[in-house]
């Protein structure tokens, strides 16, 4: 089966998918993203997804491509097309095609672009070793809440992580905490058995896998604490983890080449995915 792109309400071989040179994406990274779970052919997650789609628009005023019914129909149609039980489904809406002008055209038509990407079911190398964060300057701009297409540092950043032999890149503010991963959310385990990791702000991305964890924190009984925290304080970490939609909960052993605690995945961090896996199958039984 080939691969099949989406773009602006055609279905196209993605080898031949291309948007036009005057794209306010390609231009000026003037555009929106998401990136869903398709797991045995479910979408995780897809309303909060949405949600978060919506509200990134609005921040920046930018139309929805089409009604959001509509566009479920669509995703569903590409993953169809692509025929992966299991993948990743990316989504960018960006402010469409203009001459380049910097304000907004005057006529402004949002552009759409989707594909799918298959990824293997539980790839548990991770998970049984735990991956190296590095830590370095976040130098993003103040509205990391909007999930923008603009990832410049994000891609500095884990290529920072790459040239040291790690994984991700845990980026510090300017009060010496961690605000979040390049693609994910940061998490630690105190000394006391509590999970903290930092309020959803304006500061990081709200993840749609955050919440889930939190909820899931939740049901399990376990304390958490939304509060910053700061490099010490997760190198003196029982645990840590990273979240993202495309690998739930990644145990953090090595931060900056200094061992998390036994330099092990914590159970903590291992019980969360254990339960993140539960809920997909759930989720899928339900759906
Ligand atoms: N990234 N923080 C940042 C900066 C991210 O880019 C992401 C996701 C997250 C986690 O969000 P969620 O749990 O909703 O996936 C946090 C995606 C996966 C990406 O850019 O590929």
């Amino acid at each position: 089966m080939p691969r099949i792109a989406y773009v602006n309400g055609r279905y196209v071989d993605h080898r031949a998918a291309a948007v036009h040179v005057e794209d306010r994406g390609y231009q000026f990274a003037d555009g929106v993203y998401e990136v869903i779970h398709l797991f045995r052919n479910r979408l995780i997650d897809e309303e909060p997804h949405l949600d978060r789609l919506d509200r990134s628009l609005r921040e920046l005023d930018m139309a929805w491509p089409m009604g959001r019914a509509a566009m479920r129909v669509a995703m569903r149609e590409i993953v169809r097309r692509n025929g992966y039980a299991t993948g990743l489904l990316y989504i960018q809406v960006t402010r469409g095609v203009a001459p380049r002008d910097h304000k907004f055209p005057q006529l402004p038509m949002s552009s759409l672009v989707m594909t799918v990407r298959p990824i293997p079911e539980f790839p548990d190398d991770m998970r049984e070793e735990g991956v190296a964060v590095v830590t370095i300057d976040d130098i993003r701009w103040a509205r990391r809440d909007i999930k923008s297409i603009s990832l410049l540092p994000n891609v500095l950043g884990k290529q920072a992580a790459a040239d040291a032999g790690a994984y991700e890149a845990w980026m510090i503010d300017a009060d010496g905490m961690v605000t979040e991963g390049t693609s994910s959310n940061a998490w630690i385990v105190n000394g006391e058995g509590t999970l903290v990791t930092r309020p959803a702000d304006h500061d990081i991305l709200r993840g749609i896998t955050r919440q889930a964890i939190l909820r899931m924190a939740d049901e399990l009984d376990i304390a958490f604490e939304e509060r910053p925290f700061s490099r010490d304080e997760a190198l003196g970490a029982r645990e840590a983890f990273m979240s993202n939609s495309s690998h739930f909960v990644t145990p953090v052993t090595r931060i900056d080449d200094n061992a998390i605690a036994n330099g092990r995945p914590g159970s903590l961090s291992t019980a969360l995915h254990e339960r993140y896996l539960d809920f997909m199958k759930e989720f899928q039984k339900l759906n």
